[in-house]
């Protein structure tokens, strides 16, 4: 391609998608930050066009269909074409169930997390099928394969993003698209301070297993950048929590319950 490529990111405004907007734009990219937080959106634009990158910023919520074709429009206003979207807005409240708020807390996850993300997907593939090229990368999380308590309707909206993401793949892989995801775990952004989490146990992810979000964001571009589809799981090291998770699911019910569930709920 001679023209350079051009890649939308969701929830640029911070975290895992700040740190992939700035990764893309340094290897060639123009790049088009989507979020509700404009002023956020302007300063990165500014950072990566003083380091001579190419950058839009467009106040978006994913959680709006309307919004979501607006971003698609003026992206193609701007740079005609879209080369890879990465599905990347999102956001966990993490309580039991029955403490959630049935709008602000489970409607809106779904709508943002998931729904965001279909109808982001939804809204390029004309694009990209047109150009017969283009790569949705869906950024889910190692709870779309480890549903923990607490977690209920994150982990749903990433099982579905996961569900989707692989069923999309076999849709349109035929037609010179690629659809992957990527699934990390812990990773030290904002979205901690978003979960309104409240621990007893204390219980978190070790220190020395937690990524940055430049790790994931370099794990984003060189998914971008293959030739293939792709599913990532990132620590690598998380796949062995897969794997027992599969092996084991009823010992895993037993020491969760064990050691998180019945001390933050029973003691
Ligand atoms: N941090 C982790 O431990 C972790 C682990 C696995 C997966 N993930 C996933 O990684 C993704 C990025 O999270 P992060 O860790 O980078 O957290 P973050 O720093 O809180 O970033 C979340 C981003 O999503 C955007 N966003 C939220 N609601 C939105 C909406 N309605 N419309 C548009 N943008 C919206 C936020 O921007 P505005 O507020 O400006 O709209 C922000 O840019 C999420 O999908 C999350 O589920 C995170």
């Amino acid at each position: 391609m001679l023209e350079q490529p051009v890649v939308i990111i969701t929830g640029a405004s911070s975290g895992i998608g700040a740190a992939s907007a700035r990764l893309f734009a340094r290897s060639g990219y123009r790049v088009v930050l989507a979020a509700r937080r404009v002023e956020k959106l302007e300063a990165l634009d500014k950072e990566i066009t003083v380091e001579g990158g190419e950058a839009i910023a467009i106040s978006v919520d994913v959680g709006k269909i309307d919004a979501i074709q607006e971003m698609v429009n003026k992206t193609l206003s701007a740079y005609g074409r879209i080369d890879v979207l990465v599905n990347n807005a999102g956001f966990g409240r993490t309580k039991w169930l029955e403490e959630l708020d049935p709008v602000t807390d489970i409607a809106a996850q779904v709508q943002v997390n998931l729904l965001g993300s279909i109808q982001s997907a939804r809204a390029v593939l004309p694009i990209m099928i047109k150009q017969e090229s283009g790569h949705i990368i869906n950024v889910a999380s190692l709870a779309g394969y480890i549903a923990s308590p607490t977690y209920s309707v994150y982990a749903a909206t990433k099982f579905g993003l996961r569900g989707f993401t692989d069923a999309l793949r076999r849709e349109v892989g035929v037609l010179g698209i690629k659809v992957s995801a990527i699934y990390p775990g812990a990773v030290k952004t904002e979205f901690a301070s978003h979960m309104q989490a409240e621990r007893k146990t204390g219980i978190t992810t070790p220190e020395a297993l937690q990524l940055t979000p430049e790790k994931v964001g370099q794990a984003i571009l060189k998914i971008a950048n293959g030739r293939r589809s792709k599913s990532v799981v990132i620590p690598g090291i998380s796949r062995l929590g897969l794997w027992f998770e599969m092996l084991f699911p009823r010992l895993n019910d037993w020491i969760i319950e064990q050691t998180f569930t019945k001390p933050e709920r029973l003691d």
